[in-house]
């Protein structure tokens, strides 16, 4: 971070501190989600190229809030990925929906469309599609958007360790009707906390203001006041970093994607590893992580000593991917599938390790 961004965010945090602190009304921005709020949103609409976007506390109750403006209640299956970060589905858990588990394909380690075509062919009861840009590589969003769209059924991208990802030359996540992004924790635009939605859909939109949002909000934004709903704002501190360091963000990431790339191209001429096809499949990833196949053997030393006599100082080390059909939690539900459904999901989590490059 220069220090020409660190002071601007700097200066607006310590404004926004003494003014809300000395104008009690200076408060009400954040409240309605005017000032650098509505800045932010304006941004990231601009970015995703959608037509809505609402700011929140966190990609995880993003999630819940999405699921709730969807009306998923008790019972209702939601398509989703076993590899993921376990608050993915932490919502869907919490009223009661069943996350119904499918293969992933091997070069995203996401959501296989073709197994989702396959399911719906003889499952009635799908909800949604829940897709992960898991490490920050896009799901195929596109060919799941052409697949549900035939039943109707909503996609929803969680892109919380993607921002900044391309595919096809379009954000990670831009095919879906509703894609969550996170601000928080090792993410591209770090504010400490946060996230936001970005939908093409009014009704969405809506319905999570309406689940989401304080009533004085919602009063200029939607007709049907829910004076029961959560707080899922965003902390005007998170909002006002994010915010600042916005384009800074994105143009650092894109210094660290083509150092990435960069090492993918060397070490598939190696041999040393299953070729990685992000060039070729028009794929950016976020580069969140970094994680490879071995090729016929682990051969490690081979592969970093390589690595650094073309001056990469690497660091290799086993990529433990814990399947989220395996948590005893989701097992007590007694809703997993068997295994053989997921060979690759299997075979992959088996040959996995993740690369960092020491600057
Ligand atoms: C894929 C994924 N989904 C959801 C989350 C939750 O994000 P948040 O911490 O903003 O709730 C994370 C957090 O790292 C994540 O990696």
């Amino acid at each position: 971070m220069s220090m020409y961004d660190l002071n601007s965010s700097e200066r607006a945090l310590i404004d926004y501190y003494r003014l809300s602190n000395t104008d009690h009304n200076y408060q009400d921005i954040h409240l309605l989600g005017s000032g650098f709020v509505k800045d932010l949103e304006s941004k990231l609409v601009n970015y995703y190229e959608q037509k809505y976007c609402l700011c929140v506390n966190n990609a995880t109750t993003a999630l819940l809030g999405i699921w709730l403006s969807l009306g998923v209640k008790k019972g209702d299956l939601i398509l989703t990925s076993p590899i993921s970060y376990p608050a993915s589905i932490a919502g869907m858990l919490l009223l009661g929906a069943i996350p119904y588990f499918v293969d992933i394909e091997a070069h995203t380690l996401s959501i296989n469309p073709d197994e989702v075509a396959e399911i719906l062919k003889h499952i009635r009861k799908i909800k949604a599609v829940l897709s992960t840009d898991f490490y920050g590589i896009p799901a195929d969003t596109k060919k799941l958007k052409q697949i549900t769209q035939e039943f109707n059924i909503p996609i929803i991208s969680d892109s919380a360790q993607s921002f900044g990802s391309k595919r096809d030359n379009k954000p990670g996540g831009y095919f879906a009707d509703a894609i969550v992004i996170s601000f928080g924790h090792h993410k591209c635009n770090f504010a400490g906390e946060g996230g936001a939605i970005l939908t093409n859909s009014r009704y969405v939109y809506e319905g999570l203001i309406q689940n989401m949002m304080h009533p004085e909000y919602q009063k200029i934004k939607v007709s049907d006041i829910n004076e029961f709903a959560l707080n899922g704002r965003i902390s005007p501190y998170s909002a006002i970093v994010a915010n600042s360091n916005f384009n800074k963000s994105l143009s650092q990431l894109k210094l660290k994607q083509k150092k990435y790339l960069h090492l993918i191209d060397i070490m598939n001429r190696t041999s040393l590893i299953e070729p990685i096809e992000f060039k070729k499949k028009h794929i950016i990833p976020s580069f969140y992580r970094l994680s490879c196949s071995w090729g016929n053997k682990e051969e490690l030393s081979q592969l970093t000593d390589v690595l650094f006599d073309l001056g990469y100082n690497v660091n290799v080390y086993k990529d433990e991917i814990n399947l989220l059909y395996d948590s005893c939690r989701i097992k007590k539900l007694n809703f997993k599938r068997t295994k053989k459904e997921f060979s690759e999901t299997e075979n992959q989590v088996k040959k996995r390790f993740i690369v960092t490059v020491h600057d």
